[in-house]
């Protein structure tokens, strides 16, 4: 055989030979019967889905939310799924008590001497306008008046641009600002929002990272974000808000633990068929149920499935740890610069992803932000 011919196999050959397998899965370093699962915000929606998914693996669970009853039910339902009892821990605590979180942490250690993953899933929305929370709305505004032009005598001016204009939903006033008692609504509604949402989140990464790292052959921390943490999002304001600030927070503390061997992973996953949007910053019922809404929009189609969000966690979780070559031959697979981590940061449906990069163009204003004010019903 001429000398050139077994040059073009042998290059293909040895490209083979030199190729890097993939690192260990981190199912392979942890094993999901070994696995020991901290699940803060538990006892319903996606917490709970995710206990009955590690329930069937056969994974050790702790499941903590403040409803202790809510909890003790899900802790059946894991049972049911076919987990020992013994096997699930249940810890009532409220994600913004530094107390109730050292409590948690300390049973943590007390039954299993460590932790190999957390997930951070505690979380409350708040789905009216900031205005409307407030006591006042926009409507409409009448093209022929009242306004009259800067510097006429008339009391009330509008911008030439406005088409809409505040009003007072009581009608109590011929004021369009929020009166005290709207105000303090919102105080309330913010910082019930702010403090479980943002301060709940860097409580339990503060709480538990060392415990981590320091107990797991891979230890992973996952938060459940939402795409409103990275678009602006009509219906959203105080929620989008505290989640952006606990979005950032994880990430933040994600490059500052680099080299700690603790995965940080982020879902960001639009609205999910579930109960969440009809509760409150503060109670379990009196939020805004949207799918009741006359929302006419193809929107409903990108209504996540709680199974679609749960493999998403559970499918990200499970990738190798550690960074895998972009090219996986030598010489490029020896190069460090050339390796990739998992990912940190999922939008879920991928779409997302391209909205938060065409909210920075023009697109955002020409075409984001009308699709989502025609979701969320408001008018254009
Ligand atoms: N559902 C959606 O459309 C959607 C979309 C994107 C992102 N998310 C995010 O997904 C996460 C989970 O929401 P979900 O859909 O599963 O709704 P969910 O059923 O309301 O779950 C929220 C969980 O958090 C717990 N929780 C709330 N405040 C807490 C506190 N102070 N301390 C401890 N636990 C607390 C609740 O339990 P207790 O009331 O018993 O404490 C409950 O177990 C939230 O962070 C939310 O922001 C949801």
């Amino acid at each position: 055989m001429p000398s050139r011919l077994w040059l073009l196999l042998a290059v293909p050959l040895l490209l083979r030979l030199l190729k890097r397998r993939p690192g260990p899965s981190r199912e392979q370093l942890v094993p999901p019967k070994h696995e020991h699962v901290l699940l803060l915000g538990a006892s319903s929606g996606i917490g709970r889905d995710l206990a009955h998914a590690y329930a069937r693996r056969g994974a050790f669970i702790c499941l903590v939310a403040r409803r202790k009853e809510a909890l003790d039910k899900v802790k059946e339902e894991c049972v049911a799924h076919g987990l020992e009892p013994s096997r699930v821990l249940v810890v009532p605590a409220n994600i913004t008590s530094t107390e109730d979180l050292l409590n948690v942490r300390a049973a943590v250690e007390k039954a299993w001497g460590g932790l190999d993953t957390l997930h951070i899933l505690a979380g409350v929305p708040s789905t009216s306008t900031l205005m409307e929370a407030t006591g006042v709305t926009l409507k409409p505004a009448d093209p022929a008046g009242p306004a009259g032009p800067t510097g006429s005598s008339s009391t009330t001016t509008t911008s030439a641009s406005a088409k809409f204009k505040f009003e007072r939903t009581d009608g109590k006033s011929k004021s369009s600002s929020p009166d005290k008692a709207g105000m303090d609504r919102i105080a309330v509604e913010a910082r019930a929002c702010a403090e479980i949402n943002y301060v709940g989140t860097v409580l339990a990464l503060a709480c538990f990272l060392p415990l981590l790292a320091n107990s797991s052959r891979s230890p992973a921390v996952h938060h459940l974000s939402s795409v409103a943490a990275t678009i602006p999002a009509p219906c959203r304001a105080i929620y989008s808000a505290t989640k952006a600030a606990a979005f950032m927070a994880f990430e933040s503390c994600r490059v500052e633990c680099e080299g700690s061997g603790v995965r940080f992973f982020s879902l960001l996953p639009g609205t999910i068929a579930n109960d969440f949007r009809t509760k409150t910053a503060v109670a379990e019922t009196g939020g805004r149920d949207e799918t009741k809404l006359p929302i006419r929009h193809s929107w409903e189609k990108l209504l996540l499935q709680p199974e679609q969000v749960v493999r998403a966690i559970l499918s990200n979780l499970a990738l190798p740890p550690a960074p895998q070559p972009l090219i996986p031959c030598a010489p490029f697979s020896w190069i460090p610069q050339l390796r990739q981590p998992p990912p940190s940061v999922v939008h879920l449906p991928f779409m997302y992803a391209a909205a938060r990069w065409m909210g920075m163009t023009w697109l955002g204003w020409g075409y984001v932000e009308p699709s989502a004010r025609r979701k969320y019903g408001l008018p254009n």
